[in-house]
């Protein structure tokens, strides 16, 4: 394992085309070796989607709303995310090693990258996609405290490269839309951050009934309150704050950043908006997803 004073904003590296954090192509290899099983529950967005809400609600649903369970480990160990690694901190697949059944998994990773194995295995998935502008403001201040990626430059800058797909993950156009059409063939919830800001519980209801589970009522309202943004903040365990500063800094950003649909608002400028619109016009022509950009 790299130590953690090795962290030092690396360029990006390109696997088949995607372009991602180094450490995360590096952890490609190691990945071929890993074997998904029919129990298994993936968790898969673009970054900055949602992710880290909707593996506690699913953590919480899975220990039955027991928040002391939840509280056994951070996120990231409860919720293996399969493409993981950094100086200092355990892979995705060493984490794995010791994740009891059945396991939830976590990946951004697009489907040119996605383990086969996952397929095969017909895993359950819930995709969780959100508007194109917050994802693009989330990240930039994602890159800024998170230190695994290159210096995000100007925001101006960092907009132009989300636009081109120039960034960790590639283009978000491509990944929402290529997780859509999977989801007419696989076991695939497409869910959207939005709605769930909306209305937690009738998405809470939502996975339920994906998963076949059921939970009482009042079980159901305290996972919406314990998963809220205020209590997920404030809760060490989901908050990433135990990840060492040399990895997420954050006092440059935190990681709970806003939590809110519509944010680009105090971000984008009017050109910026103009070009944005006219850009995603084009990239999303012909597709039926809407994305809603405030509520
Ligand atoms: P902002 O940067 O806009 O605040 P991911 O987990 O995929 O990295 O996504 C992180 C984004 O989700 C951040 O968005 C974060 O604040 C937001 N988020 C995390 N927990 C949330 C919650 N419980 N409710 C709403 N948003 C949440």
């Amino acid at each position: 394992m790299e130590k953690i004073h090795d962290v030092t904003r690396p360029p990006l590296e390109y696997v088949k085309g995607v372009p991602l954090i180094k450490y995360f192509a590096e952890a490609m290899g190691p990945l071929q070796s890993f074997q998904a099983r029919p129990d298994d529950l993936l968790i898969s967005t673009y970054p900055k989607s949602g992710t880290t809400w909707v593996s506690e609600i699913l953590d919480m649903i899975y220990q039955g709303g027991d928040l002391e369970k939840c509280h056994r480990a951070p996120i990231f160990i409860r919720v293996p995310f399969l493409e993981f690694k950094a100086p200092g901190l355990p892979s995705g697949m060493d984490t794995l090693k010791d994740t009891p059944t059945p396991r939830l998994l976590k990946t951004h990773l697009p489907l040119t990258l996605l383990p086969q194995t996952l397929l095969d295995q017909k895993v359950k998935t819930i995709y969780v996609a959100r508007n194109a502008k917050d994802v693009a403001v989330s990240y930039f201040h994602f890159y800024r405290m998170a230190k695994v990626h290159p210096d995000p430059g100007t925001w101006d800058s960092f907009l132009e490269k989300f636009m081109a797909g120039d960034v960790s993950y590639g283009s978000w156009y491509q990944h929402v839309k290529e997780w859509e059409e999977l989801s007419h063939t696989h076991p695939i919830l497409y869910l959207f951050y939005e709605d769930m800001k909306e209305n937690p519980k009738r998405e809470i209801q939502k996975i339920l009934e994906f998963l076949g589970r059921s939970l009482p009522e009042k079980t159901v309202d305290y996972i919406v309150e314990q998963t809220s943004f205020k209590e997920m903040k404030k809760n060490s365990m989901a908050n990433y704050s135990n990840v060492p500063t040399e990895v997420m800094d954050h006092s440059i950003s935190n990681f709970m950043r806003k939590g809110i649909a519509g944010d680009w608002k105090n971000t984008f400028t009017v050109a910026q908006n103009e070009r944005f619109d006219a850009d995603y016009a084009e990239k999303m022509a012909g597709c039926g997803l809407h994305f809603r950009t405030e509520l």
